[in-house]
């Protein structure tokens, strides 16, 4: 067995932001639109009208207050409020394949690895783009990476469960190192239309680099003390979308709503937080430590009160943003990635021999909680 660290991290960015104040623009000019064309059938109680979103509800229930995205014209478009992300020929790098190289060319460097120093590559992520040739062994071969690639999706624990995979790789000596990629496109999944969710997520692409401990060249690495995957079945975080949805007797079910992000987000608040927060716990305990160890929490960024929430049961008083960096406010839940982006960027400043949880957390449900030591040598 060898022991197994994070050497580097990357991150690409899409160029494109949407502010809270343009989506719902874009948002009520489509239930006007809809209640217009509707008002005969709304006024005489056969359908019930739209409702108006508001940039204060969404900041207030989420703390979003922006979010990137691959295509921003045709999201704000109302006559249509989907990206517009046109069909590549096979000739052409996928989309998340673009993403995850420019991603993965960061974390390399910062880990100074060598494409020759790689031996497998993981994508894990919510949404594959394509059922099959597997996205990783595209992002090798641009990459020029011999080995192995295979995907992986536990939806917003992708990143934790594939760096629990990657460490069992190098630690069982199948690989010197792993380059793990978190390419999420989500607003391709994410219904602009639902009030309720529209203003949820945003796209992104993150990526780490794990290896072996001798291997190692860097002078600032993270230790990886445990990690720690749990799933608990639940519908309250569903997309039904897949590749038997053209099988169905009735055509039109394929362009149902369930083909979306739907979930029950109350729910999901009340029952996920606590299974969160008790697994941290239990795992830090397990590893002969106590939250008052924790120098930092990077956690899952899908909503602010559920941090704070999570954050407060965990340590057992309220947290600062320090102890629990926020990046949802800039770039709205981005899936599997968003725990990976705080880690990336608010890791500079901890010391030599400071210790850190890297915990995703979403549907499945799924839990994942990664404990990291830093070390300078
Ligand atoms: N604009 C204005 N008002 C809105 C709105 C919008 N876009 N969407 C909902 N509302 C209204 C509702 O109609 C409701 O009004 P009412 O009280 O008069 O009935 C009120 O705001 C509260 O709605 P609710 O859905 O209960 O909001 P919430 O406080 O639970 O926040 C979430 C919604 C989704 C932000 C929140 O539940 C959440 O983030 N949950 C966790 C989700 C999560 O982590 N998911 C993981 C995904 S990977």
């Amino acid at each position: 067995m060898y022991n197994a660290a994070i050497t580097g991290t990357g991150l690409y960015t899409p160029p494109n932001s949407i502010s809270n104040d343009e989506l719902v623009e874009s948002f009520n000019a489509f239930v006007n639109e809809f209640n217009q064309a509707n008002s005969a059938a709304i006024e005489r109680g056969e359908m019930e009208a739209l409702q108006a979103s508001s940039s204060a509800f969404i900041e207030k229930a989420s703390g979003i207050k922006s979010r990137y995205v691959v295509d921003k014209a045709g999201i704000l478009d109302p006559q249509r409020m989907r990206p517009s992300i046109p069909e590549r020929s096979n000739e052409e790098p996928s989309v998340l394949c673009e993403m995850a190289v420019h991603a993965a060319k960061q974390a390399l460097q910062n880990s100074g690895k060598e494409i020759a120093d790689i031996d497998g590559v993981i994508v894990a992520c919510s949404n594959l783009q394509r059922a099959y040739p597997a996205v990783s062994v595209e992002v090798q071969s641009a990459l020029g990476i011999k080995g192995f690639g295979f995907d992986m999706n536990v939806a917003c624990s992708s990143a934790t469960f594939g760096l629990q995979t990657a460490l069992d790789l190098v630690k069982a000596g199948t690989a010197r190192s792993i380059l793990l990629l978190n390419p999420e496109v989500c607003s391709a999944h994410l219904n602009f239309r639902d009030r309720d969710s529209h203003f949820i997520f945003g796209d992104v692409c993150t990526a780490i680099v794990i290896e072996r401990q001798d291997l190692m060249t860097v002078s600032t690495y993270y230790e990886v003390v445990s990690a720690k995957l749990a799933t608990e079945f639940s519908n309250n975080i569903r997309n039904n979308f897949g590749f038997m949805n053209r099988c169905a007797p009735d055509a039109e079910s394929e362009k149902n709503p369930d083909k979306l992000f739907v979930q029950q987000g109350r729910k999901v608040f009340k029952e996920v937080s606590p299974m969160v927060a008790n697994l941290i716990v239990e795992h830090l305990a397990a590893n002969d430590l106590s939250p008052a160890d924790l120098r930092r929490m990077w956690l899952h960024q899908a909503n602010l009160n559920m941090n704070l929430l999570i954050a407060k049961r965990v340590l057992g008083r309220d947290v600062t943003p320090d102890e629990a960096p926020v990046i949802l406010d800039e770039y709205a839940n981005t899936s599997s990635a968003g725990s990976i982006i705080a880690f990336h960027k608010y890791r500079d400043d901890m010391a030599a021999g400071d210790v850190g949880v890297i915990c995703s957390f979403g549907a499945g449900y799924s839990v994942g909680s990664v404990i990291v030591k830093k070390h300078v040598r």
